[in-house]
């Protein structure tokens, strides 16, 4: 196992996990696997800056006999509670007799929580700081980001940022870098990143950003604890964030739907077509064969949502139900929707759908369309100049 050495006696000594393909429980599909990213900096002092999860424990502690004996470690910073970060904690710490813990005070409850460890622990506030040595880690609380005992790290003397979730993609690989790795592939997975997670929390985020920004501090490199590291050019990730905290769009549409018997798909696939005739790009997902993960994704910088469903017991199926429950959870701003769907004798899904829109903040600022049983020739047409309808709304959004 060769070292693999980010900055001259800085570490990489995270875990690859290749074969995960479901995260946060279900919630999120980690279809390219992830990667727990810890930091070993060697100076006068030893510091450990973040762990891996629990499973990864031994490969971390291996990795770290690689380069010194475990109980060499003099600190373990722990940016976040979130066990895939503090998973490995309780065992590195059997063999760190000396190593004290930092992190915020809510770090500290949050650990115990979920450890019962009697450890050393130093709470730390935003400008604290600790000299190793030659470098220095200061801290910055990060409530929110993701957790509320979320704190980033930085290195001033290299120009490091250590901001644990933040800037992350799930995105496994043998490289560590963005310069030796697909770029696409890379910024899909740090979109669906956002998109999944810190979506609802874009207020905060923009003002924590803006609040390194004013510290005016150079950064050279941000070395998130999943997926790669930026070196080539950091600010690349900084402001794709910035473009998703301020909620900036393209005149884009998002038409998912739940069809039972066809008939909603044949009114979706209609409607796509106006849309697309209206110039206006569009991605079409069956809930059902589609990955949640990929389609919050493309809401994340589209502005209308079309949501289909037929109508079983006077309401919407429940998978498609199931989804705008998770997306009401994301609370997306300013944007715009519509409902449509197939029904037989008496309607109720576009109704209840659009109630669940208003709900999530969602502006439903064009009338659904609905169609009995197979739509015929006449109802097609409809939902053709539906489509259109809305990307005409679309194209004169802001
Ligand atoms: Fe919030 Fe990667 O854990």
């Amino acid at each position: 196992m060769g070292r693999i050495e980010i900055k001259k006696n800085i570490f990489w000594v995270g875990a690859v996990d290749w074969n995960v393909r479901t995260f946060h429980g279900h919630t999120y599909s980690t279809s390219r696997g992830t990667t727990y990213n810890a930091y070993l900096i060697l100076d006068e002092k030893i510091a450990l800056v973040d762990t891996v999860y629990g499973p990864f424990a031994q490969e971390m502690i291996e990795r770290i006999k690689e380069i010194i004996p475990l109980e060499k470690i003099d600190y373990i910073i722990a940016n976040h509670v979130e066990t895939d970060h503090s998973g490995a904690l309780p065992e590195i710490m059997k063999h760190c007799p000396k190593a004290k813990v930092l992190g915020t005070e809510k770090c500290k409850d949050g650990l115990y929580k979920h450890y019962y460890g009697n450890w050393d622990f130093q709470v730390v506030k935003t400008g604290d700081k600790l000299k190793l040595g030659k470098r220095t880690l200061t801290f910055l609380e990060a409530p929110m980001i993701h957790w509320p005992d979320s704190m980033f790290t930085y290195c001033p003397e290299e120009e490091l940022l250590l901001p644990n979730d933040a800037f992350g993609q799930h995105y496994a690989t043998s490289e560590r870098f963005d310069d030796e790795v697909d770029e696409y592939a890379l910024m899909d997975e740090a979109a669906k990143y956002y998109g999944n997670i810190l979506w609802p929390l874009s207020t905060l985020i923009l003002k924590k950003i803006e609040e390194v920004q004013k510290l005016d501090i150079p950064i050279k490199m941000i070395a998130p604890s999943h997926g790669i590291i930026w070196r080539r050019d950091p600010m690349k990730i900084v402001n794709a964030y910035l473009s998703w905290a301020k909620n900036e769009m393209k005149p884009k549409a998002v038409v998912i739907y739940e069809t039972m018997w066809g008939s909603t798909e044949k009114m979706a696939r209609k409607i796509v077509e106006g849309i697309t005739d209206a110039g206006v790009s569009v991605k079409l997902f069956d809930i059902n064969s589609s990955d949640r993960t990929e389609i919050i994704k493309e809401m994340l910088d589209a502005r209308g949502y079309l949501i289909g469903s037929s109508t079983h017991d006077n309401d919407m199926l429940p998978n498609i139900a199931g989804f705008l429950e998770f997306l009401k959870g994301l609370k997306p701003k300013n944007r715009i929707a519509s409902a449509f769907g197939s029904y037989g004798w008496a309607g109720g899904a576009v109704k209840e759908i659009e109630d669940v829109m208003k709900e999530t903040g969602l502006e439903v600022a064009w009338p659904g369309v609905s169609a009995r049983f197979v739509p015929d020739k006449d109802e097609l047409q409809k939902c053709y100049a539906y489509g259109q309808g809305f990307a005409n709304l679309l194209k004169g959004g802001k």
